[in-house]
């Protein structure tokens, strides 16, 4: 399994750029020392430390403790298959899901590199129907001429982004490919139309996310953090636990999953569970 994406460090960056809190304000408003919030960003803070600066940044204290050792569940399913692949020095997903009994398929994404997803393509004999965008950040799209010259299958994307070829489509919109559904979820805040497609069809539902969700962290809040982290509870955490998340970013997870790891989220989860109240 690849690594998740984000450390402890990163969540704290994120969660302060998202709120535009400093480094003394954290310290101020938590009753800790500015040295204890770099050292909380470096990885070394112990758990007293890190659940109140988890207070004050809004996120779940026992979450930002278990997230160095957080390892999201194992998943297989017939029909989906994730690529990773190097873009610059980081790595990005790019998936393909299928029906498998017609074969027909859905590209989500290019990656950096789409041959790893046209050999596939070949390896199971899929019929790409479809190619769909979680968002336009050039990690995502890299390859999108060849993905598009290759299979020749229509390209959609938010309607509140670009990218050259692709038809914009808005929250809500439908696809049928095979025996798959997809429905289009806007989740915007990372990106100005970050879109979440959550797929039926399979074994179990999918959602492939972009950077709206990652294994135990979410993308940057680039456009908004309050929206990125409000159109990921109404869009994304709604959907059953059993929902397997295809983050554009890190390893498979599960809503079930999040809701009890993800520091971003699993507050409002806990405080929902019968034994918050002992
Ligand atoms: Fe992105």
């Amino acid at each position: 399994m690849i690594a998740l994406e984000d450390s402890v460090a990163d969540v704290i960056g994120k969660a302060q750029r998202g709120l535009g809190v400093s480094d003394s304000q954290v310290a101020d408003r938590a009753g800790v020392s500015i040295e204890q919030v770099r050292a909380a960003r470096d990885g070394n803070a112990n758990r007293e430390v890190l659940t109140k600066i988890a207070a004050v940044l809004q996120l779940d204290g026992a979450a930002l403790g278990g997230l160095a050792s957080y390892q999201p569940p194992r998943i297989s399913i017939d029909g989906l298959a994730m690529f990773n692949t190097h873009y610059g020095d980081m790595t990005v997903n790019a998936y393909l899901v299928w029906d498998p009994r017609s074969r027909a398929a859905i590209a989500f994404d290019t990656g950096a590199n789409c041959s790893p997803v046209l050999g596939k393509v070949d390896d199971q004999k899929l019929d790409v129907q479809l190619i769909l965008l979680t968002h336009s950040h050039p990690d995502h799209v890299a390859d999108l001429a060849k993905l598009r010259s290759t299979t020749g299958a229509p390209i959609y994307i938010s309607n509140r982004e670009s990218a050259t070829g692709a038809n914009g489509i808005e929250d809500g919109r439908e696809f049928t490919v095979g025996r798959l559904r997809v429905r289009s979820l806007l989740t915007w805040g990372h990106s100005r139309g970050g879109m979440t497609y959550y797929i039926t069809g399979l074994e179990k539902p999918l959602a492939i996310v972009g950077d709206a969700v990652f294994a135990g962290s979410m993308g940057g809040g680039n456009v908004s953090y309050t929206d990125a982290l409000q159109t990921n509870r109404d869009k994304i955490f709604t959907l059953p636990d059993e929902t397997i998340i295809c983050p554009g970013h890190g390893p498979l997870t599960t809503v079930g999953s999040e809701k009890a790891h993800n520091p971003f989220f699993a507050a409002e989860f806990r405080a929902k569970s019968p034994d918050s109240s002992q």
